[in-house]
Formats: structure tokens, sequence, C-alpha cells
């Protein structure tokens, strides 16, 4: 039975050292089968922010956890106009991982990370049509019977944060499409700041049959409508359970556990059971 950790927007330079502490405590004590890291690794793309962002990859990895990891919009340069445009993720290559498309399959689970930072449209990201076309490629040759993952810094669904809605990525319609064709059973993102669960097909009709799943900041002191947290996923084949791990002001407290199941094309909440945790 696989179990992620899934972190998002560690945003170091804008970190509280505290919760780096409390998240590292708490990824030791869940054992998870892969931490999961859906980008905006540093706050201003800066040499010393990837420095710690990589120390602290470094002692995760020295604890024996396996991670994949997708870039986020600010570990792009903002304001290095020529690095923006010319080498805008070779900080990100060096210092956090020198694939901007991984894979991992851990028994139970595919999970594929793709990069939707862009110099350009700096605040919000896109896919490209190669990435779509790899998304199709890469779960046709893998695993039919894994829960399949796709993890992105940026949302493909345009989200209720607060009194507003923040956007989906840049050509989310044909995206969606290319999940829909690949099957993908998960969707992992950040970028809000704001933790939530929803079925794909409540937020677009005409989406596959996908679980969004939205991490909240772990670490970052910039939250919005939320305290920082980060998402415990228990895969049991059609059955998904997702615990929030909240901030209280000196640790991380799971929330009540919500597990989902799937029917055929649809996600539903199911009725917790007597093993899963609760609040
Ligand atoms: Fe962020
Ligand atoms: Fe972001």
């Amino acid at each position: 039975m696989p179990r992620l950790i899934h972190l998002s927007d560690l945003h170091f330079g804008a970190h509280d050292p505290r919760l780096v502490e409390g998240v590292e405590r708490k990824v030791k004590e869940a054992a998870p089968d892969l931490v999961v890291i859906s980008g905006d690794f540093t706050q201003r793309a800066r040499t010393e922010q990837f420095q710690d962002a990589c120390r602290f990859l470094e002692r995760l990895r020295d604890a024996g956890h396996e991670v994949l990891a997708v870039p986020g919009n600010h570990d792009v340069p903002l304001y290095d106009v020529f690095r923006r445009f010319l080498s805008p993720l070779t900080r990100y290559m060096r210092y956090i991982d020198d694939t901007l498309c991984p894979l991992q399959e851990i028994p139970g689970a595919t999970v594929l990370g793709i990069n939707t930072a862009r110099s350009l449209t700096f605040k919000d990201g896109r896919i490209s049509e190669e990435q779509m076309t790899f998304i199709r490629q890469t779960f046709d040759r893998t695993d039919p019977q894994a829960t399949r993952i796709l993890v992105t810094h940026h949302p493909l669904f345009a989200l209720q944060v607060g009194e507003g809605m923040t956007p989906a990525v840049g050509r989310s319609e044909l995206a969606l499409d290319a999940i829909g064709d690949a099957g993908v059973d998960m969707l992992l993102a950040g970028h809000n700041h704001h933790a939530s669960i929803h079925n794909a097909r409540e937020l677009v009709t005409r989406a596959g049959p996908s679980l969004v799943i939205q991490a909240g900041t772990a670490t970052s002191t910039r939250v919005r409508e939320q305290q920082q947290s980060f998402n415990r996923i228990d895969i049991d084949g059609p059955r998904v359970t997702v615990t929030v791990e909240s901030w209280n002001g000196s640790d991380f407290v799971a929330k009540d556990a919500q597990p989902y199941e799937r029917d055929v094309d649809h996600w539903h909440l199911a009725a917790a059971r007597a093993d899963e945790p609760a609040h």
C-alpha cells in the first residue's frame, strides 16, 4: 500500500526553520515510499536559497527517503533578466534535480512530474504540446494496474481560494485531454498555498476521473487563508486516503483523514475505516 508525502511551496529564503524541522520530523515518522515536492523550492531563485533547499533534500535522502520534485515559478529568476530568459532553470537543475520530467515507479503507483514554470508567463505556468505527448507516451508504457499520478506546480484547474478564483495553468483544456487519455488517477499540485481536494469532474465537466489534490505551503511564512500544511496520501487500490497535516504554531497535526473511493469514472468521499486516523 503506497504512501506518499506531498510537500509544496517550501520557499527557502522566506521560510520558517521551525516548520522545516517539523516537516522533517513528520516525514521520518510517516516513513513514506515517496516524498513528492510540487515546486517553489525558493523565494527568489537565489543561489543561497537553492543551497538551503538542496541541504533539505540531502537530509531527506540521507534519512532514506525517495524524492520526486518539479520546479515552481519562484524557482525561475524574476529580476535577473539574463538568467530568466537564457538559463531559467540552471540553478534548479544544479541544486535540486537535473531532470525536469522525473518518473518514479513504486509498487502500486507510477508518479510523473512535469515542469509548468516558464520565463515569459512568470506567475502563471503552462503545459506544452510536447509535454502532453510525453504524458500520454509515458503512462502508455507503465504498469496499467498501478495508480497513475501526475505532479505539476501549477494547478490544472481554476480553484476557489477565499473569496476569489485562482487561474488554471495555460493550455489546461488541452492538458485535460492528455490526462484523460493517459488514465491519470490523481493530480498533485501546489502554487496557491491552499490545501484542498476535489473531484476533477466537479471542476470541469469534460475532465477525466482524476482526484485533484492541492498542497498548502509546507514551510513558507506567506500563507493564504490557511496555516502551513502538507499532505499524507495513502493509496490502497481504488481507495485513496488524504490526511492534511496542518501547523498549529508548534507542530504539524493531522486533520481528519479523507478517504476517497473510485468507481468506474468517478471519485467519491467514502466512509472512514476504523484503522484510519481521525482527530
Ligand atoms: Fe508558492
Ligand atoms: Fe508558485
